[in-house]
């Protein structure tokens, strides 16, 4: 198959394309990424010898067309995804998530390319902390942050698509990943590294927020499958039914890294905080056999310490910049 990867020197992005190298070996991949503040070259200096890397923007619609034009397909990782980011800017989110959408869909169009959208739970909003509620395939969408709703804006119009002009697309819509290569300004990798650079981990508010944790490997086997045995016009819910409040995964990154339970300080709660994110898994698993391989959340967790303790060199060059981000925003 020829692949072509967009934000494929991203976090998830580039696990997914060393995952194709890894295992489908006769697969040709480009990745299209414009190396943002959030893509590395180095994410991928493992394959790149397997790989063709070019460096352009998704919104750029001569560069997409020309890739889509020789690919049987692309999956589609390209986006803004920091939440406090798209609080203190949003306008890279309408760019990358909204029109680097439209542009991928008027290329798959035009050359009639099998698309696979990658998208996140956070647009179907938040769910109440005290149910066991969880999003199914059927919930509305209610975004609540610049980032969900730019997300939102780019699964409708991949519908959109599907509905008027016949797009072979599908979507998924993952909760929050972890794993090797994540950018240090989201949660998990911010509270690793503060602690191999001496800072003092961060939480927002209380700490009571529910994410639905799943290891990156989990998210790409099924995107994986989708883009090989999903129904064109079908969105799938990527799920491991792994929900741990913040205070929860902060106390075992602090038990496994051999700090006390309470190393730690509350800081500014984030604008319109979500509360509770949770997946209904059960579609995928049924419909195409998918299940999570990495199911136990303290192992796979301290091998992703493990992985930024023997990696500094990946991470060190990011922290200082991030940190010094988050301390004028009071976080
Ligand atoms: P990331 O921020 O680590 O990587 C995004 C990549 O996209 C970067 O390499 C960046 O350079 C690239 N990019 C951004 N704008 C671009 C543009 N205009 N043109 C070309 N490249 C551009 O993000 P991630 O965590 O790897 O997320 C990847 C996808 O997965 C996103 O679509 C996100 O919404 C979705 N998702 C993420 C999570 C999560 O927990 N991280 C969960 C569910 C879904
Ligand atoms: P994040 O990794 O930004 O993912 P998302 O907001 O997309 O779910 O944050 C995960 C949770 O952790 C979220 O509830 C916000 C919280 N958080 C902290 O408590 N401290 C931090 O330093 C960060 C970055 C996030």
């Amino acid at each position: 198959m020829r692949l072509l990867v967009t934000g494929g020197a991203g976090f998830i992005g580039a696990n997914f394309v060393h995952m194709c190298v890894r295992d489908h070996p006769q697969d040709e991949i480009t990745v299209l990424d414009s190396l943002s503040y959030a893509g590395s070259r180095e994410s991928l200096a493992p394959v790149a010898d397997a790989i063709t890397l070019v460096q352009g923007d998704v919104a750029d619609a001569g560069v997409v067309d020309e890739l889509v034009a020789g690919s049987d397909a692309v999956v589609h990782f390209a986006a803004e995804t920091h939440v406090d980011n798209a609080l203190a800017n949003p306008k890279p989110f309408l760019h990358s998530n909204v029109i680097g959408t439209y542009t991928v869909l008027e290329a798959v169009r035009h050359h009639d390319v099998r698309l696979h959208h990658i998208s996140t739970d956070e647009v179907y909003g938040d769910l109440p902390l005290d149910t066991d509620d969880r999003f199914t395939e059927s919930t509305p969408y209610n975004p609540s942050s610049p980032y969900s709703s730019t997300k939102a804006a780019s699964d409708l119009l991949v519908r959109a698509w599907v509905r008027s002009f016949g797009v072979r697309a599908t979507i998924s819509n993952c909760s929050n990943n972890y794993g090797p290569y994540q950018h240090v300004e989201k949660f998990i990798p911010r509270q690793i590294t503060n602690i191999l650079t001496g800072r003092t981990p961060k939480l927002y508010g209380a700490g009571a927020n529910v994410r639905d944790w799943i290891h990156v490997e989990d998210h790409n086997t099924a995107a994986r499958a989708i883009l090989e045995r999903g129904e064109p016009g079908r969105t799938y819910l990527i799920g491991a039914s792994n929900e741990r409040t913040n205070l929860a995964v902060l106390q075992s990154i602090l038990a496994a890294m051999g700090r006390e339970p309470t190393d730690f300080e509350h800081v500014t709660d984030r604008a319109g905080h979500d509360l509770r994110y949770a997946i209904d898994p059960s579609a995928i698993r049924d419909e195409l056999g998918w299940r999570p391989a990495h199911a136990d959340f303290p192992a796979a967790l301290s091998a992703t310490i493990d992985w930024y303790r023997d990696n500094e060199a990946w991470w060190a060059p990011l922290k200082d910049a991030v940190e010094d981000e988050y301390r004028k925003r009071g976080q």
